[in-house]
């Protein structure tokens, strides 16, 4: 075992992450490549040839087949230097979504080889609904715009076109006669073909590089020279180059841990572009910015690309490229522009679960990246926008809406490495009442099973796990525990003698059952690619499987990236082999989503799908969404690993995963209760909010820490509670429209460039602007508050500027601002934990903009079950206007099925007018009572109910 690891097991991480146990670009063979490909080719287009196509692959034209009815276009494209043949299929989704304003069509691009040698390679998309959902949305018929042996142009919208040159092959699509995005432009293309290794001298030419000709030194042609010529600077980097693009093709081997790599090179490298975008975003995971800094270029900032590969990173660092726990390759690209909402955005998706590295370069043009990918197949999904949220929506129409959640798992968690035992548990519960501290869950980690077998548990210490979970149950509280993916090698222990004799699981190259080490010691991966596999995983969940599990118990996917303490980068090797023939570096990025899935399956499987899964996942993929919440890893008690939440969240939200946090109070260290109280008042407004701590960590339960800090950590949870129906809703819109619950600014003011950048303040909703404390002993924060709203403060309701202002920040306060314009559904009765306040009152906070207008609105059902599929909701939409807030367009027969509660309180913020003099409900001519103070009226006891239409006259 490497010594990092073992310090991470026997003293709890206290060492910072060891660089060198994870490879750079250059000792990622086929990453060293395909850079080297892509400079090859800037150095090829510099030259003086460069009216000359440089790049050496072509769309033979004589394949073209053109389906404007169906919506497709095919054609073969040739390497010329080697002679593979790929096939490119070009065809245009329909977006008939729902909830958008765009009908822009979603244009989707493969590019796989004819005929591989070795083996068709893994295709993610095309696979079993693994990536994208399954059926995809129809094609949509286009029309011809331009068509000659070079040049193929056509309409995929209104003002949307399509460009595909032949030679090289490259396409480009223009919005409003302006390119917004192209491929292949700066010659980057590199598909290696799969050959017998025998050939790989002969036939393997790098790249078509034209030299220089001309002798410089001006000696006469005709005498021989003396010596031999020197190479210029510029050839010998031609040289090293060509060197570069041929290393590594088969065997590597890192850190002493050899790869075989039987199928030698088969990775992918391209280019795209952004002309004229300003910034990108997008790529998780990383600690790093939301806005993604170069890796290329002068001055850029990082000198590495961002690593796609899901990892276990101890003590990750920040401001760091590196992979950590979770990938999608997903793009994000915004610039200021003249459309009506003065921005616009176009995203972009590779549908492919091997490594993958990402080269981001600011040019004249804009914004340019070079995606390279180890294997898999050229996949590209473009989605036209125009705004971010429909960027949103286009991507997770195809990969999938976020799965509503159930109540209790938006509410607080309580976790730590661990709750030592029953007694342990009592009394932590206990203490969140004694101190009147709202709720939800309870974790458990790994010390709670039997030796770390998964689905047991400890005799002792938790000899009644039932009676365990029905004591939380009857305060409506959970419990979660972890279920980790590696099985314990122990044929006395059923789950790993039924895995072995059916055959499930991960095969080393020899085709023998891979065994690596995680926590149990020896242990064996179940291969989630076979759908038998799945199945399985997904039966243990059964309550008669896992004993002493109840309904009330939901789950934690910890480690499964897959962490293999003693694989290459703490992972398992790339020649591993799973279900269908596939090598593990074609799926790896993927596997951890599977196994979330089939936990999902299995909460499905033993409620009879009839209540919703729980399942938190540290790896996370494409289409994660589908299956559960994330975190961010093992962070630590810094005041910058909170900061850095912020972005991070930002990025994985936009990314389709919304359902996000990272662990309160940081997992490394012992925050100081500064960090701690600043910590909760943060988490406890991001989509996933759960205490966590390594098993090292000093007790740090909000009561531990004393006052004024206890009660400040017990407001920040209760504010929570008090926006859960504002927070449902957000999450059911997450479920509709994939819009994720914390917003970048940007999302809300595409038009505003100011937020472009933003990465300290978050939207929740599109209502509140959070711009968080996360340094510490500040007693002012500079805040913007986009001008083209007005803005109120959440504590006082008093009005705040727009614009850039200071705001002070006593340890109480958490600059929080409700957005003009917009209606907050809230539950100001604090119970025990979310489920207990199902049938209580709400209370309405409407923010007024310069219009004296307001609109929301409120999803609500069951919390727990999926009746809302039958009917058995609630969706109203409120507006206030001229006077009157009306409660309209209500949907859904949840008000039958017992779900509407009454409004106890109505809070008109901002109101202008000279004052009010009656309150009067519309119809039954209802006076209702009302208190009026500078600005603010709060009308009282209106006993209207949500799931009604209703009326009530201000004037
Ligand atoms: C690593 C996880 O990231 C952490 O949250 C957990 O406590 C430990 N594994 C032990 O299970």
């Amino acid at each position: 075992m490497r010594f990092a690891v073992l310090l991470y097991v026997l003293f709890g991480g206290t060492a910072a992450v060891k660089r060198s146990d994870f490879k750079t670009c250059a000792q990622s063979g086929f990453c060293g490549r395909q850079r080297a490909f892509g400079e090859l080719a800037t150095l090829e287009k510099s030259s003086n040839n460069e009216s000359e196509d440089s790049s050496r692959y072509l769309l033979l034209t004589s394949t073209l087949k053109i389906d404007a009815v169906g919506g497709t276009v095919g054609a073969q494209i040739l390497d010329s230097l080697s002679n593979a043949r790929f096939q490119l299929d070009v065809t245009l989704l329909r977006s008939d979504i729902a909830e958008t304003s765009s009908d822009a069509p979603t244009l989707r691009t493969r590019v796989f080889e004819l005929n591989p040698l070795h083996a068709s390679p893994f295709d993610v998309a095309n696979a079993d609904n693994l990536a994208l959902v399954s059926p995809l949305p129809p094609a949509q018929n286009f029309s011809i715009v331009h068509q000659s042996p070079s040049l193929l142009s056509i309409r995929l919208a209104n003002n949307i076109i399509l460009t595909i040159t032949a030679k090289p092959f490259s396409w480009s699509i223009a919005r409003d006669n302006v390119d917004v995005v192209s491929f292949n432009n700066r010659h980057f293309f590199n598909y290696e073909y799969q050959r017998a290794k025998s050939q790989e001298k002969s036939d393997d030419p790098p790249v078509a590089v034209k030299q220089d000709d001309g002798d410089e030194s001006g000696a006469d042609p005709l005498v021989p020279p003396s010596k031999p010529k020197e190479l210029s600077e510029r050839e010998k980097l031609i040289e090293k180059l060509k060197k570069d693009v041929q290393k590594d093709m088969w065997e590597e081997s890192f850190s002493g841990k050899q790869d075989s790599k039987p199928r030698g090179p088969t990775s992918i490298g391209f280019d795209i572009e952004f002309p004229g975008f300003s910034h990108i975003y997008g790529l998780p995971q990383h600690a790093s910015s939301y806005f993604l800094k170069p890796t290329r270029g002068e001055n850029a900032p990082y000198s590495e690309p961002y690593r796609l590969y899901n990892f276990d990173v101890f003590e990750y660092e920040l401001d760091n490229p590196m992979a950590l726990y979770g990938s999608v390759p997903f793009l994000l690209a915004h610039k200021k522009s003249n459309s009506v909402l003065g921005g616009e955005s176009v995203g972009l998706l590779w549908v492919n679960a091997a490594e993958m590295w990402v080269d981001v370069e600011k040019t004249v043009q804009g914004t340019s990246t070079h995606w390279m990918a180890e294997a898999g197949i050229l996949d590209l999904l473009i989605f036209l926008g125009p705004t971010p949220k429909d960027v949103s929506n286009q991507m997770t129409h195809l990969t999938g809406r976020s799965a509503l959640p159930q109540h209790f798992s938006i509410g607080y968690h309580q976790s730590r490495w661990n709750y030592i035992d029953e007694q342990d548990v009592h009394d932590v519960d206990v203490k969140f009442d004694e101190f009147d501290i709202p709720y939800d869950v309870l974790w458990l980690d790994i010390e709670h099973t039997d030796g770390k077998r998964y689905f047991t548990w400890d005799k002792v210490k938790f000899a009644h796990p039932k009676v365990m979970q029905d004591e939380l149950a009857v305060k409506g509280r959970k419990m979660v525990s972890i279920v980790d993916p590696h099985i314990k090698s122990d044929d006395g222990y059923l789950v790993s003698k039924k895995a072995t004799e059916l055959g499930l699981w991960v095969k080393n190259k020899d085709g023998n059952h891979f065994d690596g080490w995680c926590w149990p010691g020896t242990s064996h991966w179940i291969d989630y690619l076979n759908p038998e596999g799945r199945k399985f995983w997904a039966e243990q969940f059964k309550y008669s499987n896992y004993e002493g599990s109840t309904k009330n118990l939901y789950t934690w996917n910890d480690m499964n990236e897959p962490s293999v303490f003693n694989g290459p980068e703490i992972t398992m090797q790339k020649d591993n082999l799973h279900f269908g023939g596939y090598e593990h570096r074609e799926v790896h990025n993927i596997y951890g989503t599977l196994l979330h899935r089939s936990t999902a399956e299995g909460h499905l499987l033993r409620s009879d799908n009839t209540d919703r899964p729980f399942v938190l996942s540290r790896a996370f993929f494409i289409g994660t969404q589908r299956y559960g919440a994330i975190w961010t890893g093992d962070n630590t008690a810094s005041w910058d690993h909170l900061a850095i939440s912020i972005p991070m969240l930002l990025t994985i939200g936009v990314s389709g995963v919304t359902f996000c946090g990272a662990d309160v109070g940081g997992f490394f260290g012992n925050p100081d209760n500064e960090l701690l109280v600043r910590w909760y008042q943060i988490g406890s407004l991001q989509p996933f909010f759960r205490a966590h701590a390594h098993i090292d960590a000093k007790r740090r339960e909000p009561w531990l820490a004393g006052e004024p800090y206890t009660g400040l950590m017990r407001e920040s949870v209760r504010r929570r509670y008090r926006i859960m129906p504002y927070l449902y809703t957000l999450f059911w819109e997450a479920n509709q429209n994939g819009v994720p619950v914390m917003r970048p600014l940007m999302y809300e003011f595409p038009g505003d460039e100011a937020t472009y950048a933003a990465e300290d303040a978050f939207m929740v909703g599109d209502t509140l602007l959070v711009h968080p404390v996360v340094q510490p002993d500040v007693s002012t924060v500079q805040v913007y508050l986009p001008p083209s709203s007005n803005w109120y403060d959440y504590d006082t309701f008093a009005p705040v500027k727009s614009g850039h202002s200071t705001v002070a920040t006593p340890l109480e306060k958490v600059p929080i601002f409700i957005r003009g314009g917009t209606i907050i559904p809230r539950r100001d009765r604090i119970r025990r934990a979310v489920n207990l306040s199902l049938r209580d009152p709400y209370t309405f906070i409407i923010a007024l903009d310069t219009q004296q207008k307001a609109h929301g609105q409120i999803y609500t059902d069951d919390g727990h079950s999926y009746e809302y599929t039958r009917g058995a909701y609630i969706h109203a939409r409120f507006a206030y206007s001229n006077g009157v807030l009306s409660a309209t367009t209500v949907r859904g027969n949840g008000r039958d099925a017992g779900l509407g509660s009454r409004v106890e309180r109505i809070v008109l913020v901002g109101l202008k007018s000279g004052g009010v003099k009656s309150v009067v409900v519309e119809g039954s001519g209802k006076r209702l009572e009302f208190k009026s103070e500078g600005g603010v009226v709060v009308v009282k006891d209106p006993k209207v109910i949500v799931g009604e239409e209703w009326k009530i006259v201000v004037s």
